[in-house]
């Protein structure tokens, strides 16, 4: 995947090297593109839990622009992600010479690239993940196959952005559509149920518990009623490492419905 990038970016340098010269200072042909994909991965690991995979999630910074006030030059640009900038929330960062190097690159580049996830990821060794190490399976169904515990996957891709996918998978609770929260239900009887809902009209709620069982109850029979905040999805931000992470989200973008 990276390499066909690399081949599709070349060929649109080539396309367009003439022009280039004229911005040659501040033009993604100065980096080589391996640097680009490193400073994809190092960003994604360390930047976009508070600037996003957009780049666009910090008020009054927006990083795709690629020039910056503070810093001017690469140089300027390299020291002020190593020491942060003090008095505000953006913290010093320890990266090597050749990792701040790889950030800039990518900083200076990210406006051609609609998520830094989708480049660097590889969606067959997501595929792999999603049914092996990730054990996604084990809650989730995608085209027939895996459990009915946790939604369908299987066009996810057209309904969710890279970015939602990316925080999704680190960091489940927070950002839980309110249609997904799951329910625990006590029944007059003195049943609890804990599962999804599926449906829900003004008699009834039709929900699917945690041993993957339907299960249909009149809201009259309901004594206690209450949506959690807590995501019974693990998150899996130390489980996965970067590289393995931008696979997933490359496979779950690339879900966009049966075929
Ligand atoms: C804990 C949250 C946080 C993390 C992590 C973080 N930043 Fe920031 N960053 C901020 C905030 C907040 C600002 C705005 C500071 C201000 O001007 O008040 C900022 C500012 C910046 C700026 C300056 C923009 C300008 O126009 O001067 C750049 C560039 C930047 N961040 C890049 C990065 C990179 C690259 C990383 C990862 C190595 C990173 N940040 C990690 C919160 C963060
Ligand atoms: C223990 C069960 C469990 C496992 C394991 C699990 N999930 Fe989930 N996942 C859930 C549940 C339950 C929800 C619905 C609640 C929520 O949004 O957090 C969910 C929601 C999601 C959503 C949001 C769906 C939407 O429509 O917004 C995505 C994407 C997702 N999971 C991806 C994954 C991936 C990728 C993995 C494997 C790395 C995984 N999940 C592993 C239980 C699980």
């Amino acid at each position: 995947m990276p390499r066909l990038h690399r081949i599709l970016f070349l060929t649109l340098l080539a396309a367009i090297g003439p022009v280039s010269h004229a911005h040659a200072q501040d033009h993604s042909g100065n980096y080589p593109p391996i640097a680009i994909e490193n400073g994809a991965l190092l960003y994604g690991a360390n930047c976009a839990q508070c600037h996003g995979i957009g780049g666009d999630t910090v008020p009054g910074v927006a990083l795709k622009t690629g020039t910056f006030k503070r810093a001017p030059t690469d140089q300027d640009l390299a020291r002020l992600l190593t020491t942060g900038i003090p008095g505000t929330a953006m913290p010093a960062t320890r990266l090597s010479p050749g990792e701040a190097d790889s950030l800039v690159a990518y900083l200076r580049t990210m406006r051609d690239f609609n998520s830094p996830a989708v480049m660097a990821g590889n969606s067959t060794r997501g595929r792999g993940l999603f049914e092996g190490k990730g054990t996604c399976t084990t809650c989730h169904r995608v085209n027939a196959s895996g459990s009915h515990v946790a939604p369908d996957l299987s066009d996810v891709g057209a309904n969710r952005g890279a970015d939602f996918l990316w925080r999704k998978i680190q960091d489940p609770s927070a950002t839980m559509i309110p249609l997904n929260r799951p329910v625990h239900i006590v029944l007059k009887s003195g049943r609890a149920i804990d599962g999804r809902r599926l449906n829900e009209d003004t008699y009834s709620i039709q929900l699917i518990d945690n041993q993957e069982r339907l299960i249909s109850v009149m809201k009259s029979d309901v004594k206690e009623f209450s949506i959690l905040k807590t995501s019974p999805m693990p998150s899996f931000k130390d489980r996965l490492a970067g590289q393995e992470l931008a696979d997933l989200v490359s496979f779950l973008v690339s879900l966009k419905g049966e075929n």
